[in-house]
């Protein structure tokens, strides 16, 4: 019975597995059982999304695109709003933990869900990795202010550090272009044990919380809902502080231009933007544990996000208007706006916050991953022991441990940026299976059981997405020339090639919309998901496109065979 990569586990059986009590111990062990509601959904989903985005990488990305950034964050916020409308109505038609790897299985088939449980990795153990290093900055500077020094090459990534010495010896005497951060890199290589390249450097502290956060999860905090509610305030509470103070030092000459660099260079942050906002969907892997959650999910994916958009906006335009933009590619760069106008306290208690909403963000993820994993390996597709509970702490012991072990240890050597893209790549990867997995769900009769349940409201875009593709296919006609001009270098091709996948892609549904007459919200949310992943670059496809290669070999030789829908597995 070879070839059926696309068997399909139905939405009955789905639910039939939870109702045999497949998750429900999983809820019971966590202590949440069926006790969420739309406040603690909605404030979930802000632990998950503030965190290094807004505290770090708004740095590089206000670097790049100017006072400009903050309509790059609502851009990012109406394609992150379309896909939690899709997130939403699979998390109501499907209420059951496993996110959108239990959605494609109902939607695509196996195959494409075991590639979106793959890539979700991405999502949450490479995030992970991002949000370790993000925090691991923070806390190191906020030693400093404190007088406690860790030596520097304990503190960050060999690469950076590598990077930052060939820089440093290029500058020669001259080091007046040479950032504060390349200097202290620098140092970093110069103080290293070893000899030559061969040379130890390692962000010690990223491994240490990744560690501290796994034992958390791994005992199974009872207190997680409440801990996370406190550490939300709390963050909360800061960044309203900062948009409240910040504003009475905004100088108004900081926002001239809006877009320095074009709108080239505000595209350049999508991905630290984009990564910003990720995790409102994870909440949806609660869905077992929500009181309502046909009803509630959805409210809570989609006013954790309105809320975080607004003070997002916000946070860019005082960032950005405190100093000029150019002196903001720095990794704490709320804390540094604050200490460059003289508030060196303010500072303080804001790398304070960002140590302990980092550390939430972390706490949500490194639970998430190892319930996805639970997820898959009930269905067969990973090693029974992923979905080993503890006798004791009953929690997933050994997915857990895995989670653990697969962020602390690349946290220790990966450089912030290069994970930030992997994870945002990845993550809108998911989006646009979500979106285009709610154009596949079959349509469902009204019914006196299910009108309580969310619905994406249904616009017809036979002719408003043919019509909007035109009109952008004209506005941009330049851009969309140039990429057919062969300017004698093959090699500029390869960087080309994602927006030739664009254009094919906006064809298609084109195409697709106005015969199908398909619902609008999801083709949008598929069409603008996929146009920030071309924004990504080559490089970030091309290890994509790696990563997935390898979850298919692993699928192939291991998932296919022992997949429980496997009719020799059958009982
Ligand atoms: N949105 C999350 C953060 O910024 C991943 O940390």
């Amino acid at each position: 019975m070879a070839g059926n990569f696309f068997r399909k586990k139905s939405i009955d059986l789905i639910m039939r597995d939870r109702q045999a009590g497949f998750s429900d111990a999983e809820a019971h062990e966590h202590g949440l059982r069926r006790v969420l509601t739309v406040k603690d959904l909605t404030l979930m989903g802000i632990a998950a999304v503030i965190g290094a985005g807004i505290f770090s990488t708004i740095g590089n990305a206000s670097f790049n695109g100017g006072p400009g950034v903050s309509i790059l964050f609502v851009i990012t916020a109406i394609t992150c709003g379309f896909s939690a409308l899709c997130y939403a109505e699979f998390a109501s038609r499907i209420p059951v933990a496993g996110s959108a790897y239990t959605y494609a299985y109902a939607s695509f088939g196996e195959l494409v869900a075991w590639i979106i449980g793959w890539d979700l990795l991405m999502e949450y153990a490479i995030g992970n990795i991002a949000v370790a290093i993000s925090w691991s900055e923070y806390f190191t500077n906020l030693l400093e202010g404190f007088n406690i020094h860790i030596p520097a090459y304990l503190t960050m990534d060999y690469l950076s550090a590598a990077k930052a010495h060939t820089q440093v010896t290029a500058a020669g005497t001259d080091l007046s272009t040479i950032t504060e951060k390349v200097k202290y890199a620098a140092q970093a290589w110069n103080t290293a044990p070893g000899s030559g390249n061969f040379k130890f450097i390692a962000d010690l502290p990223a491994l240490g919380i990744v560690f501290l956060i796994t034992y958390l999860v791994y005992i199974g905090i009872r207190e997680t809902k409440k801990a996370t509610n406190a550490m939300v305030i709390l963050k909360v509470g800061v960044v309203i502080g900062v948009i409240l103070l910040g504003f009475f030092y905004v100088t108004p000459a900081n926002w001239d231009p809006f877009l320095p660099n074009g709108f080239e260079g505000m595209m350049k942050g999508v991905s630290g933007v984009f990564f910003a906002y990720i995790g409102f969907d994870a909440i949806s892997t609660t869905a077992e544990e929500c009181k309502d959650p046909q009803r509630d999910l959805p409210k809570g994916m989609i006013y954790s996000l309105i809320i975080c958009t607004v003070l997002y906006i916000l946070v860019a335009l005082v960032l950005t208007g405190m100093v000029n933009y150019k002196y903001l590619q720095v990794e704490d760069p709320l804390a540094y706006v604050f200490k460059s106008v003289g508030l060196e306290k303010i500072s303080y208690v804001i790398s304070i916050s960002a140590v302990i909403a980092t550390a939430s963000v972390l706490l949500i993820f490194q639970m998430g991953q190892p319930r996805i994993w639970m997820s898959m390996s009930r269905d067969g597709l990973l090693p029974k022991k992923f979905s080993s509970i503890h006798p004791k702490y009953k929690t997933p012991w050994f997915a857990t441990l895995v989670t653990g072990c697969v962020v602390a240890i690349p946290a220790l050597f990966m450089n912030l940026t290069e994970v930030t893209d992997l994870t945002s790549i990845g993550t809108l990867f998911a989006f646009v299976l979500v979106c285009g997995g709610v154009l596949l769900l079959p349509e469902e009769p009204v019914t006196d059981e299910n009108r309580k349940r969310f619905r994406i409201p249904y616009v017809n875009s036979r002719y408003i997405v043919p019509l909007l593709v035109i009109v952008l296919f004209v506005i941009f006609r330049q851009e969309i020339l140039g990429l057919f001009t062969y300017n004698g270098d093959w090699h500029v091709y390869k960087d080309k090639l994602p927006y030739f996948l664009f254009l094919i892609a906006a064809i298609v549904m084109s195409v697709l919309s106005f015969t199908k007459n398909l619902s609008l919200i999801p083709v949008l949310g598929l069409l603008s998901c996929l146009y920030l992943m071309t924004e990504l670059g080559y490089t970030n496809w091309l290890r994509f496109l790696i990563w997935l290669a390898l979850g298919l070999i692993i699928y192939f030789t291991y998932g296919y065979h022992k997949s429980r829908l496997n009719v020799k597995n059958a009982v």
